[in-house]
């Protein structure tokens, strides 16, 4: 629905990308707007939880100007190979649930950091400009301060987050040591087309889609007051696609992607039912979950004064556009 064009012009025009993930839900929309912009994309994916559907939809307006690579990010050969020539790399593959990092942590440092760092010194290798990494909120802990400032201390409560954080560090020490750029972009709830929904660890929009899709009433932990910055995936992709552009270097700066807006989960179930034509459905409230955060919201001054970043996309409009996709891929068309 984003007009990346009128947005971006020609600044990738004939340029090579490499997305990782790009069988998952962010990296295939990265993917789709490089497409859309006249460069050509790398899209390397292992597929342990993406899909190949999600990559042929990035490429629809240009079949010809995505190449599938399926390996993955600690595949040394296969992602020297398919890295070379290119210009940026947008790093967004890594094992994303926190519940399932608590079960499996050292996978998740193996995929999440020792992977990260294993394209890092690839990219310098083969003279990548910039490298843009897929960072977390998560990586605020659960301080109660608002809104999130970069600046506050890291205070990671999982593996997944201590991944996450890992990752930061490390795009900060290459753009000091080696002649690489990067940028650490830290997502908060990003919502959107292609989000799974058929895993227990999906995030919470595509769960309550789900739900809701099948007449089912959707859990709500505590009193439903609790709010987090949701933010439609268009947002992230635009916030990618300027860092990637920018004139002058980042420097392995952490930059918050959000709205700057709070969003109850009340307020989410409530927009998500009437949207789908079921307001009939009441939430079911359970006991808090020990550990989640009550607020969440970012400070986005960082994003505007080192990318000239402001939300393209509000969370009415995104949903709008989230429902009508969970209705058809869901098959609950009607
Ligand atoms: N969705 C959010 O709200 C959110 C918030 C903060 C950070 N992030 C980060 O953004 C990135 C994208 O998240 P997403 O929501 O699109 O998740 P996703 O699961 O849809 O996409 C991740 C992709 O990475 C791929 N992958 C996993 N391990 C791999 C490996 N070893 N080699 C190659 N590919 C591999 C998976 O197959 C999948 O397609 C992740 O790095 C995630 O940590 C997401």
């Amino acid at each position: 629905m984003t007009d990346w064009t009128s947005l971006h012009g020609d600044s990738f025009a004939g340029s090579r990308a490499m997305v990782t993930g790009a069988g998952g839900f962010i990296g295939s929309h990265i993917a789709e707007a490089l497409v859309k912009l006249g460069a050509r994309v790398i899209a390397l994916d292992d597929l342990s939880g993406g899909e190949r559907d999600n990559v042929d939809v990035a490429a629809a307006s240009s079949p010809g100007s995505v190449e599938f690579v399926e390996a993955s990010v600690l595949d040394e050969s296969v992602v020297r190979r398919a890295m070379g020539g290119c210009r940026y790399v947008f790093h967004q593959a890594a094992l994303p649930s926190v519940p399932r990092s608590i079960e499996i942590p050292r996978q998740f440092h193996e995929v999440n950091v020792t992977g990260t760092q294993a394209l890092l010194d690839l990219a310098v290798e083969s003279g990548v400009e910039r490298v843009m990494f897929a960072a977390s909120s998560s990586a605020y802990g659960d301080s109660e301060t608002l809104p999130k400032i970069e600046t506050m201390p890291a205070l990671p409560k999982s593996p997944y987050a201590a991944n996450k954080l890992a990752g930061e560090h490390l795009m900060r020490a290459y753009a000091s040591c080696f002649d690489i750029d990067t940028v650490s972009l830290r997502y908060f709830n990003i919502f959107g087309p292609r989000q799974n929904a058929n895993s227990v660890y999906s995030g919470v929009i595509a769960i309550f889609a789900k739900m809701l899709l099948a007449g089912e009433a959707p859990t709500i932990y505590g009193d439903g007051e609790q709010s987090r910055d949701f933010t439609f995936v268009d947002n992230a992709v635009h916030a990618n696609l300027l860092a990637a552009a920018s004139t002058t270097p980042i420097d392995g700066e952490v930059i918050n992607v959000a709205c700057g807006v709070r969003i109850t989960v009340n307020e989410l179930v409530e927009t998500m039912a009437r949207l789908m034509d079921r307001s009939d459905i009441q939430p079911v409230y359970r006991p808090d979950r020990a550990g989640d955060v009550k607020h969440s919201l970012a400070d986005m001054a960082r994003a505007s004064n080192l990318l000239g970043y402001t939300p393209i996309v509000d969370f009415a409009t995104g949903m709008d556009a989230t429902v009508a996709w969970y209705r058809q891929a869901l098959g609950a068309v009607g």
